[in-house]
């Protein structure tokens, strides 16, 4: 039976720790897995831009000795050439898997239902899992337990927000959301996270006041205009400048470390400096994508499953 990951809502905390342990495994012994993905091609559809996910995604793959197609949904005109349907029942007939990024999550769902292979999810507008899942491992490799580790992230409740709230759940880290008025995270999904922090013993904090952010080990934040979002800037930029992430916040806080999925839009919703700091875990991130994406192609493609 084949399995999608779309977003790890419906994973079992020791299954995602379990995850992030063959992420470190593979990182740290990667001959071991040179043959993984063996004569098995991987197709990448991607209806907006990427560097991170792109790139990380190709090199992994071919590092687990598979091979990936990119399609560039909108330079090859394949939105609106056929239902979204038969575009993944055509490509499970040559692929062993589908990675997709695309605006709407309900894609995402008519892709896994049409494909007889996996459907990976590289973002959509409610979601980041693949994100989510690197977070989670950097956040492992810098405290190990994440037990009485709290993040806080600070800016646009979106779709980062969104999968860093369920996949800190899984794996036994506090959250704290901090967003402006009218920005906050998607109601149901928050909902779900707290079910799962519950669940989990981890707390979820949900607010419009900076001071909810003190004390968190971690500050994190993201682009306050997601991709596909016309807003100009101009417009908000008042409404979010205060919660900038910069050395002041770092200091009231008491924050150790800094966090960004990037892109990042340096003096924007964090300071260039910071960026550039010894707080900043961007690049550990950026790395891990990699590492945890070719857990999940091994989990989903190669014997044995962890899930
Ligand atoms: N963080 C991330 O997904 O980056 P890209 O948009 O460059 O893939
Ligand atoms: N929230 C951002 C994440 C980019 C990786 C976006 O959707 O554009």
């Amino acid at each position: 039976m084949k399995r999608d990951l779309l977003t790890f809502s419906d994973w079992h905390s020791e299954s995602f720790k379990a995850l992030i342990s063959l992420a470190q495994t593979i990182k740290t012994t990667p001959l071991a897995y040179r043959d993984a993905l063996a004569g098995k091609s991987v197709v990448a559809l991607f209806e907006k831009p990427s560097l991170r996910t792109r790139v990380s995604f190709d090199v992994g793959i071919n590092k687990l000795g598979g091979h990936l197609v990119y399609l560039d949904s909108q330079a090859n005109n394949l939105s609106g050439r056929e239902d979204n349907v038969d575009v993944a029942a055509n490509l499970a007939c040559w692929a062993d898997a589908i990675v997709a990024r695309v605006y709407q999550h309900e894609t995402l769902q008519m892709f896994a239902q049409a494909s007889k292979v996996p459907v990976i999810n590289a973002l959509c507008d409610r979601f980041h899992p693949c994100q989510a899942l690197a977070d989670l491992l950097t956040l492992t490799e810098v405290y190990g337990d994440l037990k009485d580790v709290t993040v806080a992230y600070i800016g646009d409740g979106n779709n980062v927000t969104h999968s860093l709230m369920i996949a800190s759940a899984l794996a036994g880290c506090n959250v704290t959301v901090v967003t402006p008025k009218g920005y906050e995270t998607d109601v149901q999904i928050t909902h779900l996270a707290a079910q799962l922090a519950e669940h989990n013993q981890t707390t979820l904090t949900v607010s419009n006041d900076l001071q909810a952010a003190q004390g968190a080990q971690v500050l994190y934040t993201d682009t306050w205009l997601s991709m596909g979002d016309t807003t100009p800037l101009e417009q908000i930029k008042d409404t979010f400048m205060p919660y900038q992430i910069n050395d002041q916040l770092m200091a009231a806080t008491g924050a150790q470390y800094v966090m960004h999925c990037q892109p990042a839009h340096r003096d924007l919703e964090i300071t260039g400096s910071l960026i550039d700091s010894q707080y900043s875990l961007l690049m550990q991130q950026a790395e891990n994508r990699m590492h945890g994406q070719n857990a999940i192609l091994v989990n989903l493609l190669a014997e044995p499953n962890v899930e």
